[in-house]
């Protein structure tokens, strides 16, 4: 039906008002029914801890439950690769790290970009990697270690959180500046990793101290160095690898969110007040200093910047991971 032009125009009008006033309707009832965090390492690690303190919160802010849920494998690119194929339609949250958003992809033949295939939301947290061994290793120092390394090369292990994870990323490092050998065992995260160290399987990791600090507290495991330039308020009597006499090995793991690439902005703008709701809670706070993490401030709690970061920290390690001719499994 060919319709007179100003009432075409008017209708035209109203129809494409249309689509934006459901969005916007849509957008404003969102959320509407629980959500899931996809963290991509086992339950009891660091990520999941991390995540968990933070969903449980979220949900006070967004007015729905935030289901967290574990789906490992392959340092973290399972549970990564199932958020990059999520709708984006809010409901689907991915937590990830350094190693997951940076390192993975350098080293793995990927389904999905790293960087180009998420909607950034914020930075959550950074932390340092601590060189911790099991309670009966006979070393009690960093160089002690290096030189019971040296000398068990053919037995020695080291636990990691997947084979090109953060953890493993050190482990190489570490024998390059070292030239001590051991062996890597590949876990579905740094949680099992550390059961099996506690339980004496494995003789040391470089973990984040999110997931060695309650060990150590609990004394089932023992603590040579932190991977920084300065001690973790945390653990104060822990020295740094440049007081131990391992300058530069300096790594940390910042953690962030992010969406499915197209989630809308006025979604990504709501899980970002939430987060930053939850970055302001005293509670949360305190819990995730007592685990070693460095906060971001107010003003980096934002898509803009951890977009910026994440490309920087991209720039920085990509080519020398590529160079390490680290290769994933
Ligand atoms: C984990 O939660 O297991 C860790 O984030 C893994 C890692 O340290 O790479």
């Amino acid at each position: 039906m060919k319709l007179p032009r100003r009432q075409f125009l008017h209708l035209a009008a109203g129809a494409a008002v249309l689509p934006a006033v459901s969005r916007v309707a849509w957008a404003q009832a969102y959320p509407g029914r629980p959500m899931s965090m996809i963290v991509p390492y086992a339950a009891g690690g660091p990520t999941d801890t991390i995540a968990r303190i933070m969903a449980e919160r979220m949900r006070i802010s967004l007015g729905q439950i935030v289901l967290v849920e574990n789906v490992t494998g392959a340092a973290g690119t399972i549970g990564v690769g199932r958020v990059a194929r999520s709708a984006p339609d809010g409901y689907t949250i991915g937590i990830g790290h350094w190693g997951t958003h940076v390192v993975n992809g350098a080293i793995y033949e990927l389904p999905y970009h790293v960087l180009n295939d998420f909607e950034p939301v914020s930075l959550i947290a950074s932390n340092p990697q601590l060189i911790v061994a099991r309670k009966g290793l006979p070393a009690n120092n960093l160089q002690e270690l290096i030189a019971w390394l040296k000398v068990n090369a053919a037995t020695a292990t080291q636990g990691t959180a997947g084979h090109g994870s953060a953890s493993h990323v050190s482990g190489v490092y570490l024998q390059a500046i070292t030239g001590a050998r051991f062996q890597f065992v590949p876990y579905r995260g740094a949680g099992p990793a550390m059961q099996d160290l506690v339980a004496g399987q494995i003789d040391f990791m470089i973990d984040q101290a999110a997931n060695s600090l309650p060990q150590l507290r609990a004394g089932t495991i023992k603590a040579y160095a932190v991977t920084d330039k300065t001690r973790l308020p945390a653990a104060p009597e822990i020295p740094t690898v440049d007081e131990a006499g391992l300058p530069g090995l300096h790594i940390s793991l910042w953690h962030a969110i992010w969406m499915p690439k197209t989630t809308p902005n006025d979604i990504i703008a709501k899980l970002n007040s939430a987060i930053v709701d939850s970055l302001a809670d005293e509670s949360v706070r305190r819990r995730l200093a007592d685990l070693g993490q460095d906060l971001p401030g107010r003003e980096q709690q934002n898509p803009q910047v951890l977009a910026t970061y994440h490309k920087q920290e991209i720039d920085k390690w990509w080519p020398i991971l590529k160079a390490a001719n680290i290769k994933g499994e």
